[in-house]
């Protein structure tokens, strides 16, 4: 995955840091962008996947609109030159002073997830005399097969308006004067890697929709959320989702209504795979079972092996031995679950080697902490169409020896 010149440089750099390379970002977003294209889908880009500007404006110039979840990523999203016809905002505990960012910026839509939030809602913006779009975020009730911490559209999460209370919504809607009911917004879960899941969300949205037009409403919008995932495992074999696979699935079992717009929030699936967190071996440890691998990033940098079981790929990108050995690639947390990945078999393996966890641009850096007060972790880019001149872009470069 990473050239001869980019090894040398990462050498060069103090560890741990993310390495972004933006040249398979683009490739993502070509391949996301071209698969879509035929359907005329709209893509947000899930902003909580990462936030890093770079990013946000590459992606912002392939025209993708922006899913928020928060007042700050609203004013990034603004700053990184997101339309404001073009963000949405979810959430299910949005704050007041994060309403009035979104109508101070006149954002496309808020998903909107209950009854107390929809009267806030409008509340606020009879204060401000605007009127605000909402979609309502159905609880699907739909099994997404992935892991229960990110699980979302079963009616045991707390996520979203369930079925039985459509039509007190409905109700309560009609005294709302400032909101206008544009669309209909569903999510069911995130790294899910068998589309059957998905076919399932289309045939609840076609029932729900028929629920509806019984109730003479037909919205504009209809929006599906994210969730396609990507290869943990395998990343090399695998390093752009199937999109074309993704959206047609869509294609072929949504019923839309003549005029009706299809939307996404696609986040892992666009930067999952640009994203490597580099890091550096401190000590090789002899334990009684296994070899430990002690290196310098930890759940600090990279919380979703200790958080979700989440395994990445883990390769050894200086050692030359030929020999292989059964290691456990830990971090410098005193907390048992600061592991990266059990049992794993790599190159015989010394202090200094660098080490690359792959497939982490998703929900990697954004979820860093300074837990015992460590530094933030930084990142470097791959620069655009030279990743192989070894001439990327740094943020702080420091010789590491
Ligand atoms: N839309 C909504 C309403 C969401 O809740 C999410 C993710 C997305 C879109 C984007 O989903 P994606 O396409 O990225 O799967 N920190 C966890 C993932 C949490 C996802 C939360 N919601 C992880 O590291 O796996």
């Amino acid at each position: 995955m990473f050239s001869k010149t980019e090894i040398t440089r990462f050498s060069n750099i103090l560890t741990p840091f993310y390495y972004y390379q933006l040249e398979l970002l683009k490739a993502t977003l070509d391949a996301a962008t071209k698969a879509s294209k035929p359907f005329n889908y709209h893509i947000h880009y899930a902003f909580k996947a990462n936030t890093n500007t770079e990013i946000l404006e590459l992606i912002q110039s392939y025209g993708l609109g922006a899913d928020c979840v928060s007042g700050n990523e609203i004013k990034k999203a603004i700053t990184c030159n997101y339309p404001p016809e073009q963000i949405v905002f979810a959430g299910v505990g949005k704050s007041d002073t994060e309403i009035n960012i979104a109508l101070d910026n006149n954002i496309f839509c808020f998903n909107c997830e209950s009854i107390p939030e929809l009267e806030v809602i409008n509340e606020l913006a009879v204060k401000k005399n605007k009127i605000a779009q909402i979609a309502l975020r159905i609880n699907p009730n739909v099994n997404a097969n992935t892991h229960h911490y990110i699980t979302t559209g079963l009616e045991e999460n707390k996520f979203g308006i369930n079925r039985w209370e459509l039509e007190e919504v409905l109700t309560v809607l009609e005294k709302l004067k400032n909101l206008k009911l544009i669309g209909l917004h569903f999510h069911i879960g995130s790294q899910i890697t068998d589309l059957t899941a998905f076919k399932g969300l289309c045939l609840r949205v076609n029932e729900i929709q028929e629920w509806f037009y019984d109730h003479q409403i037909i919205v504009d919008h209809i929006n599906v959320g994210g969730g396609l995932g990507i290869a943990y495992e395998n990343p090399k074999q695998n390093l752009i989702p199937d999109f074309n696979a993704y959206f047609k699935l869509f294609n072929n079992f949504i019923a839309l209504r003549p005029k009706q717009q299809l939307h996404f929030e696609l986040g892992r699936s666009i930067v999952g795979q640009c994203g490597t967190l580099i890091t550096k071996v401190l000590y090789v440890k002899k334990g009684v079972n296994t070899n430990f691998v002690i290196v310098d990033a930890g759940m600090t940098e990279l919380i979703r092996p200790a958080l979700y079981q989440a395994v990445h790929a883990i390769e050894n990108l200086t050692s030359n031995s030929n020999e292989i050995n059964r290691y456990d690639v830990v971090g410098p947390i005193c907390e048992s679950s600061d592991c990266f990945g059990k049992a794993l078999m790599l190159p015989t393996t010394k202090r200094g080697d660098l080490i690359a966890i792959n497939s982490c641009g998703a929900y990697g850096e954004v979820m860093a902490s300074q837990y015992n007060l460590r530094d933030l972790v930084k990142a470097v880019y791959g620069k655009l169409d030279e990743r192989d001149k070894g001439q990327g872009k740094v943020v702080s470069e420091t010789n590491n020896s």
